[in-house]
C-alpha cells in the first residue's frame, strides 16, 4: 500500500509538535511518502521583512521577489527541520522538492498569481526509488518550470499531484482543524466532490480549505481510493484513522 500524508504548515511550526508528527509517520511501515505546506511559516518570513501576504481563492500571490522567499521557506527551513524531525524519529527522510527528477514540473496557474503553479506532470519514479530503499521522501510543495523557473505550488495540490501519479492508495491531509466544518462549525464526517462544490460556492469553505477540498476532488478524480481530512495535532491520529476510526472529513467519489 502506498500512502502519502500531506503536513500543513502550521503544525511544523511548533517544535514539540513537529516531533510528534514525525514520531507518528516514523513508526509507520509501508511506503509512505510526505509533502509539506508552509503558508503560516511564509507569511511570517514575509511580515518580517515588510511584505504583505495576498490571496486569491485561498492561494497565495507569488510576485518575482517572493519566489526566492518560497525557496528559502519551503525547500529551505521547513522542509529541512521536518527532515531533522523525521531523521531523529527514526525515518531515513530525505528532503526534496517538486524540482528533483521531474517529480514535479509546473506551468503558471494564473497570471493574476505570478509564480503560483499548476503541476502539468509529474515523474513519480524517485518515489519508488527512495520507499522501495526504505527512504522517506519529504516533498516541499515547489515545482520547476521547462524554462527552469521556480513555482510556488499549493501544498495540497502538490500532495495530489504527487499521489495521483505515485498512484497512492491513500492520502491524508494533516491540518489545523478537525475537518471541514459546516457553517454552524460542526464537522462534515464526508463529502462527495459536489459538496465540497457547493461549500466552496456558498462560502462556508474558504481559503485554506478552498484550496484543499479542490486538490482533495482533483485527488478523488485521480483515483485515490481514500482521503481523508484531519486535524494533525489529535493524539496518534495517524494510526488511529488506518485502524480505521472515522475522524475528521473524508472526501468520497460518491455515498454508496
Ligand atoms: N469550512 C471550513 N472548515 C474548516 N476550515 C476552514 C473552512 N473554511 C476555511 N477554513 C480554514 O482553512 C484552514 C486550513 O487551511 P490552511 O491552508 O490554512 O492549512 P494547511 O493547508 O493545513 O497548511 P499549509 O497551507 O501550510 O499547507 C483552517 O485553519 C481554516 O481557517
Ligand atoms: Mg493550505
Amino acid at each position: 500500500m502506498k500512502v502519502l500524508i500531506k503536513i500543513g504548515g502550521s503544525l511544523l511550526d511548533d517544535p514539540a509538535q513537529r516531533s510528534a508528527v514525525a514520531a507518528q509517520i516514523a513508526a509507520l511501515s509501508g511506503n509512505i511518502a510526505v509533502v509539506h505546506g508552509g503558508g503560516k511559516q511564509m507569511t511570517r518570513y514575509l511580515d518580517e521583512r515588510g511584505v504583505e501576504s495576498r490571496f486569491v481563492n485561498g492561494l497565495r500571490v507569488t510576485t518575482p521577489e517572493t519566489v526566492d522567499a518560497v525557496l528559502k521557506v519551503f525547500a529551505g527551513t521547513v522542509n529541512t527541520q521536518l527532515v531533522a524531525a523525521l531523521g531523529v524519529a527514526g525515518s531515513k527522510a530525505v528532503g526534496l522538492t517538486g524540482i528533483d527528477a521531474g517529480l514535479a514540473m509546473a506551468t503558471q496557474l494564473n497570471p493574476e498569481l505570478g509564480f503560483v503553479g499548476r503541476v502539468t506532470s509529474s515523474d513519480p519514479r524517485l518515489l519508488d526509488v527512495l520507499t522501495s530503499a526504505g527512504y522517506l521522501p519529504v516533498v516541499a510543495c515547489v515545482a520547476g518550470g521547462s524554462g527552469g523557473e521556480v513555482f510556488n505550488v499549493n501544498g495540497d495540490s502538490m500532495a495530489v499531484a504527487c499521489a495521483s501519479a505515485w498512484q497512492a492508495d491513500r492520502l491524508l491531509f494533516l491540518t489545523d482543524v478537525d475537518g471541514v466544518l459546516d457553517s454552524n462549525k460542526q464537522l462534515l464526517p464526508v463529502l462527495t466532490p459536489a459538496d465540497c462544490a457547493s461549500l466552496i460556492a456558498t462560502g462556508v469553505a474558504s481559503g485554506g480549505m478552498q484550496a484543499k477540498l479542490n486538490a482533495a476532488t482533483d485527488a478523488v478524480a485521480g483515483g485515490v481510493r481514500e482521503v481523508r481530512i484531519v486535524r494533525g495535532s489529535a493524539e496518534n491520529v495517524i494510526a488511529r484513522v488506518f485502524a480505521g476510526e472515522q475522524l475528521g472529513t473524508a472526501i468520497v467519489k460518491d455515498r454508496n
